[in-house]
């Protein structure tokens, strides 16, 4: 496969997680949100879609050196998603997110590491 598929998966997580800082912060406890926070949360559902296009295309076209490996790296990276999703719901009901918002956070580490770890893709080459 090309390298293609990967620029595009880098680009829009690069883009979902900018977008998903955005929106977070684009929405106050006590004003609610700003005029910017219904644009930014369309982009970002825009790009979630762009990044699981994008993954589950590699995950379906790479010969899968460890399955198992493969099948956490799917799972961490829509739970990274749903995470994104379920911080911005709190927030629309004004309820605390933070642990949503860190647990966010956390994830996307996760899901960074192991798609660096496992073997293809353009950032492996870089070491
Ligand atoms: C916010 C969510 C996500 C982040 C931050 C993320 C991050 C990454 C990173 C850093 C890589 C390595 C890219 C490279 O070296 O060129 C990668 C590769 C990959 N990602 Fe994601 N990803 C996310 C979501 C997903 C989803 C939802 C899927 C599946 C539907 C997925 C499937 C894959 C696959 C199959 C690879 C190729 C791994 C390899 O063969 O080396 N990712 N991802």
């Amino acid at each position: 496969m090309t390298d293609g598929m990967f620029h595009l998966h880098i680009l829009s997580w690069v883009v979902l997680i900018i977008v998903f800082f955005a929106s977070y912060s684009n929405f106050s406890d006590r004003l609610g949100p700003s005029k910017y926070f219904k644009p930014l949360l369309m982009v970002q559902r825009l790009f979630a879609l762009l990044v699981i296009a994008s993954g589950a295309y590699i995950f379906f076209d790479v010969d899968q050196t460890s399955p198992a490996l493969y099948g956490i790296k799917f799972l961490s990276g829509i739970i990274t998603i749903g995470l994104m999703e379920m911080t911005i719901a709190k927030k629309k009901k004004k309820k605390p997110s933070r642990t949503f918002f860190y647990l966010a956070v956390l994830f996307i580490v996760i899901t960074i590491a192991l798609g660096i770890h496992l073997p293809y893709g353009v950032i492996p080459k870089l070491f």
